[in-house]
């Protein structure tokens, strides 16, 4: 498979070993690298569901294999309950159920023969087409980039969150390697700190000059650090190119709106769902309020609080300057035009 440019750091987040799935427990980051072993799709709904794995391309990756291994045991007939179980360990990403339906697909025609090698032949396909779509994004995103640009990230877009580069963090790293790229600002990202923990991690392991900062610092480093772009991922993309992605995202967008900023979100044609019409009508998984009352188990609020944990949020179409897929750039932003670009169609 031909690279945009060498990945000397590659992270080894997902391994198929044949007969199980080794994950990358993303939980324990950056102070530890330590995998756990998927040999059943329920292992694997369990490492989504608990985060070990986590953003929308490689959660859809890992299903697929998912389903590899529910053939493995049960054959066709377990491919049913082995889907439900693994769309339902997460809501919002669509690219787990992309993978699911794409494997029962694959399943459909299957030759006669071996259910199992067919399945773990088709999911090893998935997972290469991201590295491909993940590719492709780089070198079309960079495409915007200037010389000299300062960024500003949200959550992980990168090689963590999916087969090969990132979304987001692939276009930065490949405008980086084209000397585009002066400074990046990733988001903490607030209560579960990809952003800090993962994407920071994976900025300085490449070299990317980079310096973290809170997510309520974004408005004034906008106002004071000549931002030039503020680049995202997405976990679903609706009809009407309204993006859904981690919580906090919708603000940047206002904020990057009112400084003047281009807001550039990248994702593969896996996170568009057509068949959702807009932000509005995407499911927002809400997560346990202990994500906010804690930190590393040890309480930051009083005794008895309350709080909230909506993972996501739904930015407008309208504050978005340009969708990067790996079928093209959709600008400006609107159904009609992801419509055009992803499918192809007037
Ligand atoms: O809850 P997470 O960590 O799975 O959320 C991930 C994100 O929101 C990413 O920005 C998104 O999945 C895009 S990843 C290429």
């Amino acid at each position: 498979m031909s690279e945009v440019f060498p990945l000397k750091d590659p992270v080894r987040h997902i391994i198929w070993k044949g007969d199980r799935l080794r994950v990358l427990d993303q939980r324990l980051l950056p102070r530890r690298i330590s995998y756990i072993d998927c040999r059943t799709p329920a292992g694997v709904a369990k490492a989504t569901k608990d985060m070990a794995l986590r953003g929308a391309p490689l959660i859809g990756c890992a299903a697929a294999f998912g389903m590899a291994l529910a053939a493995k045991k049960g054959g066709k007939r377990a491919l049913p309950e082995a889907a439900a179980l693994l769309k339902s360990a997460r809501p919002t990403a669509v690219n787990l159920a992309c993978a699911v339906d794409r494997m029962l697909e694959a399943a459909r025609f299957c030759p006669n023969g071996d259910l199992f090698a067919h399945l773990a032949g088709a999911a090893l396909a998935f997972y290469e087409e991201d590295i491909l779509a993940n590719q492709t994004m780089a070198k079309l995103g960079a495409s915007l980039m200037h010389r000299g640009s300062r960024v500003i990230t949200h959550c992980n877009a990168g090689a963590l969150a999916t087969a090969g580069l990132g979304t987001a963090v692939g276009i930065i790293r490949y405008a980086h390697h084209l000397g585009k790229i002066e400074h990046v600002y990733p988001c903490e990202t607030r209560p579960y700190l990809q952003g800090s923990r993962l994407t920071l991690w994976e900025l300085m392991r490449a070299k990317v000059p980079a310096t973290l900062i809170t997510d309520n610092m974004a408005a004034h480093v906008m106002k004071t650090q000549r931002i030039s772009a503020v680049i995202v991922g997405s976990d679903r993309i609706a009809a009407n190119a309204d993006v859904c992605n981690k919580i906090g995202t919708y603000g940047l967008a206002i904020l990057a709106r009112h400084h003047g900023i281009p807001f550039i979100v990248a994702a593969p044609a896996t996170t568009v769902d057509f068949m959702t019409p807009d932000g509005s009508a995407i499911p927002i998984e809400e997560r346990s309020a202990s994500e906010v009352l804690e930190i590393h188990g040890r309480p930051i609020a009083p005794a008895g609080a309350r709080a909230r944990h909506p993972a996501f949020d739904v930015t407008p179409h309208e504050l978005v300057t340009a969708i990067v897929t790996e079928k093209g750039i959709v600008r400006p932003v609107n159904g009609r035009n992801l419509k055009r670009i992803v499918l192809g169609k007037k």
